[in-house]
């Protein structure tokens, strides 16, 4: 598959990319599925919605205080989508930033998801000079903790009836990083 899109950062088998208009048979397909939308805000999503997502994604660029900008995460071999992370800079407090991750079904179980947020941490910790990346996980949502703690993140509490997924209040799991704490678990070596 062609490359020209931006790359943002590269890893070892992955590059977070700006989305294309390529990308958007790959993001439906993974978008649309149930068990990928079972703890998030999306259900019933279509193709014509795919296809705004993308053409506005393609256009728009990180860290704009109050945005949520999608990053495409690609196979670093072919450029093939596999899933995608975000980045939320807050409009109030612009030096603390949420992320989110997505991973087609197929693709979860490699460790693709990990290492995709950790290239995420290190572009907003030493590219961005970001104070504190938060990140908010449905307590059901298993896959997701496992992530975050993997990644090295500290879960800080428990949001009581906090999201309203799929017409029911949900509890969610708070968790962040410090940039100081980012640099002291790199320079051990997690
Ligand atoms: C959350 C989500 C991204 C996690 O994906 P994932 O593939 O499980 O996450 P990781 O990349 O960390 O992969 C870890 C798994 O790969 C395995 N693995 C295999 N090869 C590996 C390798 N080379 N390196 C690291 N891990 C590897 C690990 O053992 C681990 O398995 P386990 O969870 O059974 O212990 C995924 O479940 C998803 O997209 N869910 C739907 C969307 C969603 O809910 N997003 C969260 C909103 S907050």
């Amino acid at each position: 598959m062609e490359r020209s899109e931006h790359i943002y950062v590269r890893s070892n088998r992955l590059i977070l990319r700006q989305f294309s208009q390529q990308d958007v048979d790959s993001f439906y397909l993974y978008r649309s599925s149930p068990e990928v939308a079972t703890f998030q805000s999306w259900e019933n999503y279509q193709y014509h919605d795919a296809e705004l997502f993308v053409r506005k994604q393609s256009k728009c660029v990180p860290d704009q205080p109050g945005t949520w900008f999608q990053f495409a995460i690609a196979l670093v071999e072919t450029n093939q989508l596999i899933g995608d992370c975000a980045l939320h800079t807050l409009l109030g407090e612009p030096r603390i930033v949420e992320i989110g991750f997505t991973l087609a079904e197929e693709h979860q179980g490699n460790g693709y998801a990990s290492e995709a947020v950790r290239a995420l941490l290190s572009y907003v910790f030493t590219g961005l000079r970001k104070h504190k990346v938060i990140a908010f996980a449905d307590v059901r949502n298993e896959k997701s903790i496992r992530l975050l703690e993997r990644v090295g993140m500290r879960r800080e509490g428990q949001l009581l009836e906090n999201y309203m997924s799929k017409g029911q209040w949900v509890d969610e799991y708070q968790y962040s990083l410090l940039q100081s704490e980012w640099e002291h678990s790199v320079k051990r070596g997690l």
